[in-house]
């Protein structure tokens, strides 16, 4: 029997690497050691590059793609013949490699699933396994874990590198944080670093008992799984399934590679053989790499000469080391050393991690000195190049006073890193507010009030202050909120950073998708009114509860301002209101809010008002002028010239905001 199943198998695998021959249906393991001439099932943008390196995803920004074994296996609960049962055991080699430094997204899915195709699936932080209206249904019948490197609000993850067990739905049945257990102590692992890992997952139907065991390459399977809990798929998995990835990107993007894999219905999964899995390619940025590795042998040596020596002394130096350069000096007082910040934040424990955002990682923590609570937030970064202007600019932004920011309080830099201090903000980002269930719904009255708060912050950085900043990146995940719930606005000028040339191979432009001005787009270049348009956004965002962009909805409901104007154009803008406000709102401020939201997103910047009118029009102190919707935004004329031809851009521009509908 033994020898049989031992035939079997090589025949099998014979056959795999031969590719083209139709296999029978029966295949109960397989395993692939690199994926040259591998039969799978690609879609989206899923490739086999000519190393037999299967790529899901490349960096392209909002990409699904996915590989599946193109055989049906089967899953029968009731099933005489156990390979034929629930049971399964896989291992595969994986690995993230981000576009620009972290954070970058989103991750990869082992799954199990009815179809090979899941159609209506949408990408980011849905993994290209459902869309926000199928997620959670228990009719999809899909079984996914989860690597995620992104900390979605509104699926409750715990943090950024995560192992999610996803029955159904995207809010994990249970996560755990990426680690993994060796000579009886448990290390982190980060996802985002662009080594491989590995990972695997066995399920007995028997003791309805699933581990996951998760470690970097090159380590032995660790004794003890990162998650082992119980869970009954019989009435998940269907009779036949399908198993493979699913991955995505998001506004932000990793190259997503699996290296190899082993699947088996029929006891353990093989070993992978690490010596014949494909190579990674060259990393994008070498020199990122090359620090790391010149690091790590010598901090290496140095402890050898600790050990040996017993001082302890150069070790601590190089744990808190810095970079100082000469034309730092007259900053002395906006320097922060990082071995205060290291107390401060209990060494950048993972518990004091409050997020990551678009620019990096930000840790709560204590100053040591004055007990003064502070955020700091950590920003891979390696060019030296623009970095002394970009220091003289974030000490400038640290003068910048007003009660609606986030006070900058000072920096300090090591290599290949900065970090910023800021004051803490005890309420955090509005963003989890607005879509996450397990924050309270803020009332209507705390909305305008936060909305107003941003306004005039935004006043101050383009009108009130000594010089023009542009912020470059508003949106709800920027605004913070303080222990009175007043709206602060963060992370300022930080998006200029990116501009100082991090990475010449991407020209991109800085900021957010679904809050970038079409002219921001085209010319890259950033203005008062590329930050109105933001703002614009934000408003509609809050106003209406709703995301910027919702890829899953249909083409009209996709982009928020486009949507938000269609139901202004039917006389029905208040529908567009947020369902959770219902019989709350001030109807006057509501319609006047969605009315300043879309003449704030016109494409054209010239019809778009000042940060000093919106002011205005906000608190209500001015009447409304005759403000002029020209041509509404670019999507919908061509709605509008098709349905009738005779239409010019002039005879629909109707007067938004002074007689409505
Ligand atoms: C990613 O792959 C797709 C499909 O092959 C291709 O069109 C796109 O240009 C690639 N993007 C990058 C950033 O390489
Ligand atoms: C599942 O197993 C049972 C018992 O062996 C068998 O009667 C049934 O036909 C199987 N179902 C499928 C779909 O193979
Ligand atoms: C179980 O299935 C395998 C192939 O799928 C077959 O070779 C074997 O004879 C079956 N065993 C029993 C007891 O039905
Ligand atoms: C969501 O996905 C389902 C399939 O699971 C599909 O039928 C539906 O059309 C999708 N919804 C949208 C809005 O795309
Ligand atoms: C899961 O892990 C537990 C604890 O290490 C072990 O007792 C059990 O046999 C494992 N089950 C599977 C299916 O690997």
């Amino acid at each position: 029997m033994a020898a049989d199943l031992k035939s079997l198998l090589i025949l099998v695998t014979f056959f795999m690497f031969l590719d083209q021959f139709a296999l029978p249906q029966e295949q109960n393991q397989f395993i692939f050691n690199g994926f040259k001439g591998a039969n799978l099932h690609l879609n989206g943008i899923a490739k086999i590059l000519p190393n037999g390196l299967l790529e899901l995803t490349n960096t392209s920004n909002i990409q699904v793609g996915r590989a599946f074994f193109p055989f049906p296996l089967k899953f029968n609960k009731s099933a005489s013949n156990s390979s034929d049962s629930l049971s399964f055991s896989t291992h595969f080699v994986f690995a993230m490699v981000p576009e620009l430094a972290n954070p970058s997204g989103h991750g990869i899915a082992f799954t199990i699933s009815p179809t090979m195709e899941l159609a209506g699936a949408v990408a980011s932080q849905y993994f290209g396994l459902f869309n926000s209206s199928s997620n959670g249904l228990s009719s999809n019948h899909v079984f996914a874990i989860e690597l995620d490197t992104i900390q979605s609000p509104e699926f409750e993850d715990m943090q950024g590198s995560h192992v999610g067990i996803d029955v159904n739905n995207l809010r994990s049945l249970k996560s755990a944080p990426a680690t993994y257990f060796t000579e009886g102590i448990t290390k982190s692992l980060d996802f985002l670093s662009g080594s491989p890992m590995q990972l695997w997952i066995d399920y007995d139907e028997v003791e309805k008992l699933l581990n996951l065991t998760l470690a970097p390459v090159g380590s032995n399977k660790p004794t003890q799984p990162l998650l082992s809990t119980s869970i009954d798929l019989s009435t998940v998995l269907l009779d036949s399934m399908y198993v493979g990835f699913s991955s995505s990107t998001g506004e932000l993007a990793s190259d997503h590679y699996i290296l190899g894999w082993s699947f088996s219905k029929i006891g353990k999964a093989q070993s992978l053989d690490y010596s014949k899995l494909p190579s990674l390619p060259p990393r994008r940025k070498p020199k990122s790499k090359e620090d790391l590795i010149i690091i790590l042998p010598s901090v290496a040596v140095i402890a050898m000469l600790v050990a040996i020596s017993g001082g302890a002394y150069v070790i601590r130096r190089k744990k808190y080391e810095e970079i100082r350069e000469d034309w730092e000096k007259e900053y002395g007082p906006q320097r922060f050393s990082y071995k205060d910040l290291y107390k401060a934040t209990k060494g950048f424990k993972e518990k004091e991690l409050l997020g990551s955002g678009g620019f990096g990682s930000v840790y709560r923590g204590v100053l040591p000195s004055s007990n003064e609570h502070i955020a700091v937030k950590k920003i891979s970064h390696n060019s030296k190049q623009g970095m002394k202007q970009f220091v003289s600019e974030i000490v400038s932004m640290g003068r910048l006073r007003h009660r609606n920011l986030v006070q900058l309080l000072g920096y300090c830099r090591r290599k290949g890193e900065l970090l910023l201090v800021y004051d803490y903000m005890p309420n955090g980002s509005l963003e989890k507010f607005l879509f996450s269930n397990s924050k309270p719904n803020l009332s209507w009255v705390q909305r305008f009030r936060i909305l107003k708060d941003v306004a005039s912050a935004l006043l101050y950085l383009h009108e009130e202050w000594e010089q023009l900043v542009l912020h470059r990146d508003v949106k709800a995940s920027n605004i913070l909120l303080d222990a009175n719930f007043n709206g602060r606005l963060g992370d300022f000028g930080l998006a200029k950073l990116y501009e100082h040339g991090t990475n010449p191979q991407t020209t991109c432009v800085v900021g957010t998708l679904g809050y970038i001005a079409p002219e921001l787009a085209r010319t890259g270049k950033a203005t008062t009114s590329t930050d109105v348009f933001a703002f614009g956004t934000f408003m509609l965002e809050i106003a209406c509860g709703r995301k910027p962009l919702e890829l899953q909805l249909d083409p009209e409901g996709t982009i928020l301002a486009d949507w938000v104007l269609q139901l202004w154009k039917a006389g029905a803008i208040l529908d567009a209101s947020d369902h959770r406000l219902e019989g709350e709102y001030v109807a006057e401020e509501m319609e006047l809010v969605l009315r300043l939201g879309l003449l704030c997103t016109n494409p054209m910047a010239s019809n778009r008002p000042s940060m000093r009118q919106l002011v205005q029009y906000l608190d209500g102190n001015v009447t409304l002028p005759e403000i002029r919707l020209e041509g509404a935004r670019i999507e919908m004329m061509s709605i509008e010239h098709n349905f009738n031809n005779s239409v010019s851009a002039n005879s629909f521009s109707s007067s938004i905001l002074s007689t409505g509908r």
